[in-house]
């Protein structure tokens, strides 16, 4: 851990999921680096089940919707109870909610957040959640991209494992996160690893040469060459 990361020692961040199926979330925040930075103390992921808020003893958290149409939507009562219990030791520095109908996530939005405390994920289901909770409470929506999902899950293990790893202590050579495709609008160089020589599919000769400053030109081409060939975009040559 660098010495950066060691003066953060007893602070972590702490993010709440709301969701009706927690259950999808704990396989993928249960392994590997999500599972080490909790296990660290870094990161703290706390899994709500909605239910836990129903308006009855039938454990309802979603009704019909207004003016008629096919699909449930979830109601007000829950969520706003949830989020004022949930606030009891401090309140959220983002209410995020999960939606095909948010903002793209960008890697500039999760670097933004990894420096946050106490963060609420609200997962959407059925045809999601009442506008009346998304104008109140919500101060972020939030889109994994242009397609659907059947609910929230998948795209709040997206969320907290793109952050998580940004934390200051969780990678362990801190200096990778900051070579990861897009920090830099390029996307990463290729990579290799032994056998130099594959049954004749051979490693390029400059990455054995050893003259690091001409390794880190190529790389530096070829994560150019990459990004012109298949996003544009993000060089701004559209
Ligand atoms: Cl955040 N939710 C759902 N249901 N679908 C999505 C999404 C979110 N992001 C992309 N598709």
């Amino acid at each position: 851990m660098g010495s950066w990361a060691a003066e953060r020692k007893f602070a972590f961040m702490q993010i709440h999921i709301l969701s009706v199926v927690p259950e999808l979330l704990e396989s993928p925040l249960g392994h590997s680096i999500m599972k080490r930075a909790q296990e660290k103390g870094l990161l703290r992921v706390t899994l709500h089940h909605l239910r836990k808020w129903a308006v009855n003893e039938y454990g309802q958290v979603d009704d019909y919707q207004y003016g008629g149409g096919a699909g449930m939507v979830m109601m007000c009562e829950p969520l706003e109870k949830a989020i004022i219990e949930l606030s009891a030791d401090g309140p959220f520095d983002e209410i995020i909610y999960l939606t095909p109908d948010g903002e793209t996530f960008q890697q500039k939005t999760a670097n933004r957040l990894s420096l946050k405390n106490k963060l609420l994920l609200i997962c959407g289901h059925y045809k999601g959640i009442d506008q009346r909770i998304r104008d109140k409470y919500v101060t972020l929506e939030i889109s994994i991209g242009d397609y659907v999902l059947s609910g929230g899950e998948l795209a709040a293990a997206v969320l907290v494992d793109t952050i998580g790893r940004l934390i200051p202590g969780v990678l362990n050579d801190e200096t990778s996160a900051l070579t990861d495709s897009f920090q830099d609008n390029l996307l990463a160089p290729p990579v290799y690893t032994r056998p130099a020589d594959y049954n004749g599919y051979k490693v390029p000769d400059i990455l054995l040469s050893g003259d690091l400053k001409k390794i880190e030109e190529w790389r530096y081409e070829q994560a150019l060459d990459r990004t012109r060939k298949r996003r544009p975009d993000l060089l701004g040559e559209e």
